[in-house]
């Protein structure tokens, strides 16, 4: 048995920082500390925080409530409101966003001051989409599909400012702006997917085009995961997804001679690790 392990795997950049924020805080703040919303989509991870007696905040009502205590900002980003409400009140608080997302905020918000268009492509229920329309002055257009771009009201005398989340499909987003960038011809297209992502997606397509299964590790609310995994099964239909390696039953892995493991960004090494062993020793 073959085993390919992706060499992109796992945590990206903004992820390890923002984790590791947190971990620095659970033992050196005082007062409690809050991470607001999960610090990454790994309920490994949060639980390990939770034990530390790091509290997840779910809502902004929750945020408000608060009186004492540090909050760290995840990798994804918040919108300004976010960061105006903990200075009205006071709290102190921990930036951990992706410097990535960050420098798209600040593109946002330059360009609608400016009056353009902004027009995100992207997940408008992702938190990072979110975060980054609350940079805007104005209104964006969010887009997810080719058909949502195809429909899209584009004024004739506003220029366009066009980012993408971060973690989203290079290819879709190409087709997207092919689409916009015939309906306006004055356009700014800003290509915000993350290096990290592509190369990611892309080392995975190709271990997956040349393995008799795949196993893509990562949790199931990660948009970059499941991402991962659509473009591993259109490579290999035994593409497995799982969380831990409690979920892999090596049952239909039997006949298989090359097998591949790739993980999200939101992936801790243990997990990774842990998986590729199993699959090494018991095939
Ligand atoms: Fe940042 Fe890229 Fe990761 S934007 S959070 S390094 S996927």
């Amino acid at each position: 048995m073959e085993v390919t392990l992706a060499k992109t795997a796992g945590f990206c950049f903004g992820v390890r920082r923002a984790v590791e924020k947190v971990y620095e805080q659970s033992e050196g703040s005082e007062g409690p500390v809050y991470t607001f919303g999960p610090i990454i989509h790994n309920e490994e991870v949060v639980n390990d925080l939770e034990k530390r007696g790091v509290k997840t905040l779910d809502t902004e009502e929750e945020l408000a409530s608060l009186t004492a205590g540090t909050v760290i900002i995840r990798s994804h980003g918040v919108p300004r409101r976010i960061y105006e409400l903990l200075d009205r009140k006071g709290i102190r608080y921990v930036d951990a966003t992706c410097p990535f997302v960050r420098k798209i905020h600040k593109v946002v918000e330059k360009n609608s001051r400016e009056k353009g268009q902004i027009v995100i492509v992207g997940d408008s229920r992702h938190p990072e989409v979110e975060g980054i329309k609350g940079w805007c002055h104005t209104e964006p257009f969010i887009v997810d599909s080719v058909k949502t771009a195809e429909k899209l009201p584009i004024k004739e005398d506003i220029p366009l400012c066009i980012v993408s989340q971060t973690t989203f499909n290079y290819n879709n987003f190409k087709d997207i702006v092919e689409i916009l960038k015939k309906k306006r011809y004055d356009s700014l297209v800003l290509n915000t997917i993350c290096s990290a992502t592509e190369e990611r997606q892309a080392e995975a397509a190709r271990i997956a085009a040349c393995v008799d299964a795949m196993i893509v590790i990562g949790g199931k609310h990660s948009s970059n995961t499941q991402k991962l995994f659509e473009i591993c099964n259109k490579e290999c239909k035994n593409t497995y997804y799982i969380q831990t390696l409690v979920d892999l039953d090596l049952k239909p892995f039997q006949s298989f001679r090359h097998v591949g493991i790739t993980a999200g960004a939101s992936t801790p090494n243990k997990i990774i690790e842990e998986v590729q062993k199993h699959v090494r020793n018991e095939l």
